[in-house]
């Protein structure tokens, strides 16, 4: 199975929510990693490193590192790189997804927040340049919707490993339990 991973790049201090929000999305929809580049911000990584511990791995978390050097380190490694622009190869109209599937190559999916380096959408930096719709939007749209695509839904039914906590789906109700366990947290 390949393995996925997501470089933010372009992390405000000041923005902190949407990274977050990002970072949460890349974990529930099956990414193996996640790359803040450039910046280090210890509250994210204190958000992640709590969500790892409560509802389960596993998930590499990395900051601080120019986005240039996990670009190259990633395909000297033999991995390819998706950049999500609304100016790439529209997902719903070509074959991209089809050609990326059949790399089957780790995936870095390349993220913005404002305008990305121009240097994003040249061959040495992106693979594949994928647009989800031609319409500008948000990056952690774009990510749930690539990511849902590429694993065709079956990361929603993603078994985490050694989770402390459990949601039992209930039509009615907020069910958590403790892994394991019998005793109902919070209904
Ligand atoms: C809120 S957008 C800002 C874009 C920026 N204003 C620009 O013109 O490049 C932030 C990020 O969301 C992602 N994004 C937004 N719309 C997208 C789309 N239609 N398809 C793929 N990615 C998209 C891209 O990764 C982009 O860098």
């Amino acid at each position: 199975m390949m393995k996925v991973v997501v470089l933010r790049w372009g992390h405000r201090l000041r923005d902190e929510r949407l990274t977050s929000h990002l970072l949460l999305t890349a974990r529930a929809f099956g990414c193996s990693g996640i790359v803040v580049s450039d910046v280090n911000d210890w509250d994210i990584l204190e958000t992640m490193t709590k969500i790892v511990r409560d509802w389960g791995g596993p998930l590499t978390v990395e900051m601080g590192i120019s986005w240039r050097k996990v670009v190259t380190a990633w395909k000297k490694k033999g991995g390819i790189s998706v950049h999500l622009t609304a100016y790439g190869e529209n997902i719903q109209e070509g074959n991209v997804l089809k050609r990326i599937i059949a790399a089957k190559k780790d995936i870095l999916v390349l993220v913005g927040s404002q305008k990305v380096p121009s240097e994003f959408m040249q061959s040495q930096v992106s693979d594949y340049n994928v647009s989800i719709g031609n319409q500008p939007h948000s990056e952690v749209a774009a990510l749930a919707v690539f990511l849902d695509r590429l694993y065709q839904g079956r990361e929603l039914k993603k078994q985490f490993y050694e989770p402390k906590l459990r949601i039992l789906p209930n039509p009615r109700k907020k069910v958590v339990i403790k892994f394991g366990e019998r005793d109902t947290l919070k209904s």
